[in-house]
C-alpha cells in the first residue's frame, strides 16, 4: 500500500508547500466570498472522529467539505465502537475503505499516528494533546492577510506550553519567525514534546510583559486544555499573572495583533478589553479555519491545483 500524505503535525509540510497553500487558501476564500461554487471534491467523503468537544473544528470541516462538493460524517467516541475498545488500527482499516479523508480530534499524538499508519487515505490532526496544526495554519493565514509575510516577525505566546504553543514553535522553525514564550514556572516548553529540531526560533521569558515587548502578534489560549481538567484548580493559581491585558498589548506596540484559537475565558487568560479590542482579530482567525481547511483537504486529495 502506498502511504497517503497525512497532516499530523505542522512540520509534515515544507515551507514551499505552505507557500503554495497560503496562496491557494486566499484563492478558495475569494471564490467563496464571491458566491462562486467550487466543487473539486465532488463525491468525496470526509469522516470526522471526535474524542473531545468541538464547535469550530466540526463546523469548519463539515461546512468546508460540503462547500467543496463532498460530504462529511461525524463520529464520536460515545456513539461509535471506538469508545468500546475497538483497536484504532482496525478502525483505520475499515474507515479508510469507506471514505476519502479522515479528521481526528483525540488525546495522545500516538493515537493519531497509529490510525494514520493503518489508513489508506489522508489523515488530518483536528487537535491532539500535543498539536493543533489546522489552527496554526488558519492563524498564520490570518497574520498574512493583516500584516504580510510572517518571516522574521515575532510572536509572543503567553500562558500554557500546550498543543497550540508547540505548533507555533514548529511553525516558527519551518517558516523562519521567532516565538517569545512566557509560561509560569513548571509549565515551560519541552522542546522534544513540541517536536522541535532545535531552539533557535524561540526564547523563554520569566516575565510575560518582557515576552510581549515589540511583538508583532500576541497570542494565548486557555489555562486548562481539554483532557487536563483535573489540574484546573492548581492551574488557576499558577497562571493568575499570565493574563494578556492592555499593559502587555501596549508594550507589544500599536500595530500588534491579538489572536486566540477560542473558546476564550475573559478574565482568565485574556482580559475582555483585549479580546474585544481594536487589535484583536479572533473572528477573522475563526473564520479562516474554514478556508484554510478547504485548502488543506484539496491539497491532500488532489495535490497542487492550477489557479
Ligand atoms: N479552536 C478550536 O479548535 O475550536 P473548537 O474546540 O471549537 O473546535
Ligand atoms: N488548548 C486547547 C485548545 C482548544 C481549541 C485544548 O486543547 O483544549
Amino acid at each position: 500500500m502506498t502511504q497517503p500524505k497525512h497532516y499530523l503535525q505542522f512540520k509534515d509540510f515544507s515551507a514551499e508547500e505552505y507557500a503554495y497553500l497560503f496562496d491557494r487558501i486566499a484563492w478558495i476564500k475569494a471564490k467563496f466570498k464571491a458566491y462562486e461554487p467550487y466543487h473539486p471534491l465532488f463525491d468525496r467523503t470526509l469522516v470526522m472522529i471526535f474524542e473531545k468537544a468541538s464547535t469550530r473544528t466540526r463546523l469548519s470541516f463539515e461546512a468546508g467539505m460540503a462547500q467543496l462538493g463532498g460530504s462529511a460524517i461525524y463520529l464520536n467516541t460515545r456513539d461509535s465502537q471506538l469508545g468500546r475498545g475497538e483497536p484504532v488500527e482496525d478502525a483505520a482499516q475499515v474507515m479508510s475503505r469507506m471514505c476519502d479523508v479522515v479528521m481526528i480530534r483525540t488525546f495522545e499524538q500516538e493515537i493519531i499516528e497509529r490510525f494514520a499508519a493503518n489508513s489508506r487515505v489522508p489523515v488530518i490532526n483536528g487537535l491532539t494533546n500535543e498539536y493543533h496544526p489546522c489552527q496554526i495554519l488558519a492563524d498564520i493565514h490570518t497574520f498574512i492577510e493583516h500584516r504580510g509575510s510572517i518571516q522574521g516577525r515575532t510572536v509572543a505566546w503567553i500562558g500554557d506550553s500546550n498543543n497550540m504553543c508547540n505548533t507555533w514553535l514548529q511553525a516558527a522553525e519551518l517558516l523562519d519567525f521567532n516565538v517569545h514564550v512566557s509560561t509560569p514556572p513548571g509549565y515551560e516548553v519541552e522542546p522534544e514534546r513540541a517536536g522541535l529540531y532545535g531552539t533557535s526560533h524561540f526564547e523563554q521569558f520569566a516575565d510575560p510583559l518582557e515576552a510581549c515587548r515589540g511583538a508583532d502578534l500576541v497570542t494565548t489560549d486557555v489555562w486548562t486544555s481539554m483532557g487536563f481538567e483535573a489540574e484546573n484548580e492548581a492551574r488557576m493559581k499558577a497562571f493568575a499573572d499570565w493574563q494578556v491585558d492592555a499593559e502587555m498589548m501596549a508594550v507589544a506596540g500599536k500595530d500588534a495583533l491579538f489572536m486566540h484559537c477560542l473558546p476564550a475565558h475573559r478574565g482568565e487568560e485574556v482580559s475582555a478589553e483585549v479580546i474585544d479590542g481594536p487589535n484583536s482579530v479572533v473572528w477573522d482567525e475563526a473564520e479562516n479555519r474554514l478556508h484554510a481547511q478547504k485548502g488543506l483537504m484539496e491539497y491532500l486529495l488532489l495535490g497542487k491545483v492550477e489557479a
